[in-house]
């Protein structure tokens, strides 16, 4: 089969869909692979590399023009145009982007979004969100460091002591969790929260305390447990005692990172402007929802702002400030992949009963798929 892997054109997006690694195992499975110039300089991978592990340097018509194209992000007008009707596309595609979903249909390409698999045991080599979420909440804390401007470790000096910076994590999914186990290492002093009570003891080995908003109803109790692994809105008187805790806790804090995500819909807000306001001057908040209407009012997206003396960070997409290993981890998806798609001879066989497969696929055939 031939492969294109093209440069990926969208504004701050620096990976890659394939690295010299997976490229050098698709040859030796006997695919044509062929690799748009310059595809893979923002993640530091050069033409040579692609050629040394057999990969041809093309242009984009070409890359598109393959049967099986691996994307990043889902591809626009101008990539839709250079792809043919049939063409395999898979990439973080958005399952909710209906009108893309629609576009790729009308333009006849078999579309599969990788963040809709399934969270289970299986899928997990092929979990792009994992992947890229986890590079995205130790970036996220490096980022705040950098624009805190105290230390985060405790210190104790000829000239005095310092505190160690306090931090709250809101969200305790791939994220969080990664972003409590970075902070804790540059010596935080880390408090999180998350509705899903499953994540405490998790919170709690990772050395951070636990922010526990007890649940009042059997309602909440049953929402809070979320669905698939993911969580669900909850009730909102729910959301207001968690507010008051959050506003509590955030006026002690130097630092917040947010990660809280409801697939599909608006991210929930969690620190209000009131909370800004509260918060000491100088401390930092990073919105990783930021593209998902954020879990702040205040954050605006791709900028760092300052209201009310608090810096706001809202960087929405951190995996890719990563380039380099986030292409790697995704490549690594990306193939596995591709091993459930295409069978020994090489050929494409797309098995609707796998749960894998039926959940991923948006379009084929002119038909949209995804419910
Ligand atoms: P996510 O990115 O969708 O959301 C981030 C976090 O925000 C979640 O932990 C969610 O519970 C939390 N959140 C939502 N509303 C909130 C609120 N109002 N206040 C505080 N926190 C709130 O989630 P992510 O990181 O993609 O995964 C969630 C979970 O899925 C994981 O922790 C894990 O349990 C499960 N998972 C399972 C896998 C497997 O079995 N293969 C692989 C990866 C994840």
């Amino acid at each position: 089969m031939k492969i294109g892997i093209p440069a990926e054109t969208r504004s701050g997006e620096t990976r890659v869909a394939a690295t010299p690694e997976t490229v050098k195992k698709l040859v030796s499975a006997k695919h044509q692979v062929v690799v748009q110039a310059g595809a893979g300089i923002l993640s530091s991978i050069t033409d040579e590399a692609y050629s040394a592990a057999g990969a041809q340097i093309v242009d984009a018509a070409t890359a598109f023009g393959a049967e099986t194209v691996l994307k990043v992000r889902a591809p626009n007008a101008d990539e839709r145009s250079l792809m043919k009707v049939g063409t395999v596309v898979i990439g973080i595609l958005n399952p909710f982007d209906a009108d893309n979903i629609a576009l790729m249909a009308n333009h006849g390409l078999t579309a599969f979004a990788l963040e809709a698999a399934p969270r289970t045991t299986r899928a997990q080599s092929m979990d792009v969100l994992s992947s890229q979420a986890n590079i995205a909440g130790y970036k996220a804390v490096l980022m705040a460091a950098n624009t805190y401007q105290r230390f985060m470790p405790m210190l104790m000096t000829a000239a005095g002591t310092v505190k160690a910076a306090r931090m709250l994590i809101m969200g305790a999914g791939v994220a969080g969790l990664q972003a409590i186990a970075t902070a804790k290492r540059l010596g935080a002093v880390i408090e999180a929260s998350d509705v899903r009570p499953a994540v405490k003891e998790q919170i709690e080995s990772l050395g951070a305390k636990f922010l526990d908003v007890p649940f009042i109803t059997d309602e909440e109790k049953e929402i809070a447990q979320g669905v698939g692994g993911y969580a669900r809105p909850m009730p909102a008187d729910w959301m207001r005692r968690q507010a008051e805790l959050v506003h509590e806790r955030a006026k002690q804090a130097d630092i917040i990172i947010t990660t809280a995500l409801i697939p599909g819909r608006k991210a929930p807000v969690l620190i209000s402007e009131e909370t800004v306001k509260a918060m000491k001057p100088g401390s930092v908040i990073l919105d990783m929802a930021v593209d998902q209407g954020g879990n702040c009012p205040l954050s605006e997206a791709g900028k760092t702002v300052i209201k009310h003396g608090v810096h706001i960070i809202g960087e929405g997409n951190l995996a890719a400030l990563v380039a380099a290993d986030a292409s790697a981890l995704y490549s690594r998806n990306v193939l596995d992949f591709l091993k459930l798609i295409v069978n020994a001879d090489g050929g494409l066989v797309i098995n609707r009963d796998d749960d894998i497969v039926a959940a991923t696929l948006l379009c084929s055939g002119g038909e949209v798929l995804r419910k």
